[in-house]
């Protein structure tokens, strides 16, 4: 009877480490524990027959039991301890990110060098209180020329070549067109900046383009003299260009008197950078504006120059190109 029940225990010890050692998920270990030691289990089951037992074997069989019960429970505890590991660790390696790995490409843009500069000079104007204001690339006569002080027969209309249309339109020359435009609609004092294409009949190469970009200013207040126009012009040109010598050479536009060209040396060189001088006044005549009561000041420049001189751009078909390998530098 004793060895019997002692047999028993010891069998149900073995089978229950090789049944243990064997589970390979927490279900089926819990499943073992309920099996084995759970208040219905078989470890249980065999001790409820110590009733049956005489008061010497009793204890000896309460140790076997108790001994077959730690080493059941300690098996338990360690494989419950390797399962968990093994799952933390099979997680881990699931949710690894190699981050060696080449990573998913996404194309940028970028801001032309165009834009780049027109953005630029516009921030630093809106700094300074211009607003930004708009014309037409398509003009009449007038407002490209008669307006701004340019009759039919004057000879400054040689200085731009010009696009003339079908219908006796024409391609704007130069941004000065938004000046009449803007004074047309509002009333002083004016500050405004004008931003946009024009047109030339020019012969392409590495300096000159039938289409570029330029960017008109103009105040018109009473008691404005050329020291602020000079003033505004170095302002500017100090802002876009860094502290750099600047001079102001006497020049002709039919729509400034006096008219003045600036010069700025750069790397070593005087360059022409814009043209400027005091609103003649016949334009603020055309207008209606009594050149008596108001004065002003207007310049315009080309961008494209501004923006070969910043970036160093050789060739001004490049800015047109729409080349990635040249604009991705920018
Ligand atoms: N419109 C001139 C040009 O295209 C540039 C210019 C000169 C604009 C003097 C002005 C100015 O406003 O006052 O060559």
């Amino acid at each position: 009877m004793t060895s019997n029940l002692e047999t028993q225990l010891l069998a149900l010890q073995q089978e229950g480490e090789n049944a243990i050692a064997a589970a390979d998920t927490l279900e089926r270990l819990e499943e073992l524990r309920v099996n084995y030691l759970g208040k219905k289990g078989q470890l249980g089951a065999l001790l409820r027959s110590m009733g049956q037992m005489s008061a010497e074997e009793r204890p000896k069989i309460g140790a076997i039991a108790n001994t077959v019960k730690e080493s059941l429970q300690t098996s338990l505890d360690k494989q419950r301890a390797a399962l968990e590991t093994a799952k933390i660790q099979a997680q881990l390696e699931a949710e690894t990110l190699d981050v060696t790995m080449p990573g998913i490409f996404r194309p940028q843009g970028r801001i032309h060098p165009l834009n780049g500069i027109i953005d630029r000079a516009l921030d630093i104007f809106v700094g300074m209180g211009y607003t930004v204001a708009q014309g037409s690339e398509m003009e009449t006569d007038y407002y490209n020329f008669e307006a701004l002080n340019t009759p039919p027969d004057h000879p400054a209309r040689d200085m731009q070549d010009t696009f003339y249309l079908p219908d006796g339109n024409l391609l704007r020359t130069h941004t000065s067109s938004v000046q009449i435009r803007y004074m047309e609609k509002e009333e002083p004092p004016i500050r405004v900046v004008a931003p946009g294409r024009v047109y030339r009949r020019d012969n392409v190469d590495a300096t000159h383009s039938a289409v570029f970009h330029q960017i008109e200013l103009l105040a018109i207040d009473e008691g404005l003299t050329f020291t602020d126009l000079k003033g505004t012009v170095k302002m500017f040109l100090q802002a876009m260009f860094g502290d750099l010598p600047i001079r102001f050479r006497a020049s002709y536009f039919p729509f400034t008197e006096p008219s003045a060209e600036v010069d700025l040396q750069w790397n070593g060189r005087w360059l022409e950078v814009m043209g400027c001088g005091m609103v003649d006044p016949n334009v603020l005549k055309s207008v209606g504006y009594d050149p008596e009561i108001y004065t002003g000041f207007a310049a315009g420049f080309g961008v494209e120059r501004f923006a070969m001189v910043l970036h160093q751009i050789d060739d001004i078909r490049r800015l047109y190109a729409s080349d990635l390998r040249f604009l991705r530098q920018f």
